[in-house]
């Protein structure tokens, strides 16, 4: 693996470093504050971050997995939110159309998808379908040239705020993960009903809502792929999408290792400063090895993803190894920083808050060990 980045994807880097200290740290507060980052959402489109894998001729940027990679890595240090948003929207959200819908689909979604005109969203879990996806039970029945879908959906991602809803329902409750279809949905589709906010730990500015379909009436034209074959659907894009909240989780983890550091070499105790302490600089030396080593698997996985080869494996265990490395080093930071630590003067308790969920949205640890066991 060559982890030499190339020199766009370098300039990636550094344009989206940039973009995130200047315009989306001033922006953290209202969003701790509850307010959805719309207006950074519309400045992230007109840099074509949007759509960054998306092939031009779809109106995306036409750019490698790496460089997404490295855009959620680097969104994410300054805010895990607009970290996730992105994931979402592009792997779970835009991609099964650009894979796996006809080109007439194609045509209509992903374009706006790409320029950041539409917001994606991904509807999979239910109240009683969360880990045992296959189990859900939304139903869509087909009625001449339509389906009638009722059921309903919780922790929605950009729900509320998105375009799109990727939907998905089953069309033969008898075959299992076999009878399970999936839809692309409209925002104003009568029937589709947002639901409450929910109240979270952490994240605060990114949505997560309850979604409920009554007799919502989807054309058989917005069918993705055939009939059975939307677990595969969404299996394939959760795959890759794995990466992406892998991403996010590293950034959250250099963000707390980096301000860690930095206090334990300011913050002077008994006449010197603090990371002269052993029991300071030990678990900083510990920190910043996990950190290198997420590094190493989220870009492996990264790597692989981008030369086409298969990547579920790695993915999960970048998701497994970067989250939990993430919600490790930022109480490690609350601990370096004290009582300070405790306080909302600094961010880690912001960094604590927001890795937790890396380890639970897009397959808790306990399914990625699955995932990587059946791999075994
Ligand atoms: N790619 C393609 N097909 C796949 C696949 C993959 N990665 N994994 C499984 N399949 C196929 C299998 O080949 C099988 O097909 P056949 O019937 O033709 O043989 C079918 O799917 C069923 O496979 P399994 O029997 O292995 O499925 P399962 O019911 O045991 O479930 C699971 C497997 C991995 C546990 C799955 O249920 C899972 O991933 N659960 C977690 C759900 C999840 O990640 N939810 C995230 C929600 S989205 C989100 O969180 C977004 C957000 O807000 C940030």
């Amino acid at each position: 693996m060559n982890l030499n980045f190339t020199e766009e994807q370098l300039m990636m880097r550094d344009m989206v470093r940039d973009f995130a200290q200047n315009e989306i740290a001033p922006f953290v507060e209202k969003m701790e504050a509850g307010e959805f980052p719309r207006p950074i959402l519309n400045k992230m489109a007109e840099l074509g971050l949007m759509g960054i894998t998306v092939p031009e001729e779809y109106g995306g940027s036409g750019m490698d997995f790496i460089s997404y990679i490295i855009a959620i890595n680097e969104l994410s240090k300054v805010s895990a939110v607009i970290g996730v948003i992105l994931s979402v929207h592009t792997s779970v959200g835009t991609n099964p159309i650009l894979y796996f819908g006809n080109e007439e689909q194609k045509q209509k979604y992903v374009p706006k998808l790409a320029k950041g005109e539409y917001l994606g969203a991904f509807c999979l879990t239910e109240p009683s379908a969360g880990s045992d996806a296959a189990s859900l039970k939304t139903r869509a029945v087909k009625k001449g040239d339509k389906y009638i879908i009722n059921g309903s959906k919780i922790f929605i991602t950009n729900g509320g705020e998105a375009d799109v809803y990727i939907v998905f329902a089953k069309t033969d409750p008898e075959k299992g993960s076999r009878g399970v279809t999936a839809f692309i949905v409209e925002k104003d589709t009568p029937g589709l009903i947002i639901g409450k906010d929910e109240k979270k730990m952490g994240l605060h500015g990114s949505r997560t809502v309850e979604l409920s379909f009554e007799n919502m009436e989807v054309p058989e034209a917005n069918r993705l792929g055939e009939e059975g074959e939307g677990f595969k659907i969404a299996m394939a894009n959760l795959d890759v999408g794995r990466i992406g909240i892998a991403a996010q989780a590293l950034g959250i983890a250099e963000a707390a290792l980096d301000a860690a550091v930095k206090y334990a070499g300011e913050r002077q105790q008994f006449g010197k400063p603090i990371i002269a302490n052993q029991g300071i600089g030990f678990k900083l030396a510990d920190m910043a090895t996990a950190v290198e080593s997420a590094r190493l698997l989220v870009y492996r996985a990264a790597d692989l993803r981008s030369k086409g080869l298969p990547c579920g494996k790695e993915a999960s265990m970048a998701k497994l190894f970067a989250s939990q490395t993430a919600r490790e080093v930022a109480i490690e930071a609350v601990q370096v920083f004290g009582g300070y630590g405790y306080t909302k003067e600094y961010p880690v308790e912001r960094y604590f808050r927001d890795a937790k969920i890396t380890e639970i949205y897009e397959g808790t640890s306990e399914i990625q060990r699955i995932v990587i066991s059946k791999h075994l």
